[in-house]
């Protein structure tokens, strides 16, 4: 489904955020929106500030100025617990699984905002029946995964805090064609399934076919955005990000 033909019920907005790391200005009073059940992918050079921007929604840091709302919520002040409990999960960039912990276990760790026994359990075979290599694997040391299956493991265990926003940071990173392929078809289902994406993702011309909507962010400013369609055929983009 097209951007424009979904209600008109924001998700997400970002508005005029600036973020700082000590004296490096990481994003410049970037804006931001996200209609709900929208795929929207933030694409940029190295740098730029697309995990920055993730990190900023989920509170892992603090904004200088700005406001970010979600779902009526003004989160901006919030901390990274709080907007979990919201409905935002964040996929973070390296995976971040937990090495010395069983994939049953970093699944059931996705789900510590939850107390529903029963339903976390159901959820964990859901997650198993949409990835059997984990299913497979379900007692083994995460750490021990290939990158493929802990990338999965990853998303898998930000979808068990059961997210109406999930952050996706460079989920393809390093992972092999056919694989990469699997995580898109991953996302695939997951957008069928009502989860509104945030994808951050190096491999841009990948991420405008699946994509609603595109923001470019360079040197910490969002200079374009558009329809993905539009965004993959611009020749600006082209130059930059598609080869
Ligand atoms: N913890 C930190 N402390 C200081 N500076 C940081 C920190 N994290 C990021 N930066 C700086 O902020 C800027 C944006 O970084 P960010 O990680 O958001 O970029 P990115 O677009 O995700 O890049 P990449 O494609 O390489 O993942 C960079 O200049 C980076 O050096
Ligand atoms: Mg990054």
């Amino acid at each position: 489904m097209k951007a424009d033909s979904r209600p008109n019920y924001t998700i997400l907005e970002v508005q005029e955020l600036d973020v700082n790391y000590g004296g490096i200005q990481a994003l410049k009073k970037i804006n931001l929106i996200i209609q709900k059940g929208e795929v929207v992918t933030l694409i940029g050079a190295n740098g730029a500030g697309k995990t920055t921007t993730l990190r900023a929604i989920s509170k892992v840091v603090n904004s200088k100025s700005g406001v970010i709302l979600y779902n009526g919520h003004n989160i901006t002040r919030r901390q990274t617990h709080e907007v979990v409990q919201l409905g935002i999960a964040h996929c973070p960039e390296g995976r971040r699984v937990l090495a010395r912990q069983t994939v049953f276990d970093n699944l059931l760790l996705g789900a510590y905002i939850r107390s529903n026994q029963a339903e976390i359990k159901a959820d964990i075979q859901r997650q198993f029946e949409l990835f059997p290599r984990l299913s497979q694997r379900r007692n083994q040391l995460a750490g021990t995964l290939s990158g493929g299956e802990q990338q999965m493991l990853a998303i898998a265990r930000a979808v068990m805090s059961k997210p109406q926003l999930l952050l996706l940071d460079e989920p393809s990173l390093g992972l092999a064609p056919a694989i990469v392929r699997e995580i898109f078809s991953i996302i695939e289902n997951l957008r069928a399934t009502g989860v509104t994406i945030l994808l951050v993702e190096q491999n841009a011309n990948l991420a405008l076919q699946i994509a609603d909507r595109g923001y470019v962010l360079e040197a910490g400013s969002i200079t374009l955005t558009g329809v993905a369609s539009e965004l993959i055929s611009d020749e600006r983009v082209k130059k930059a990000y598609l080869g």
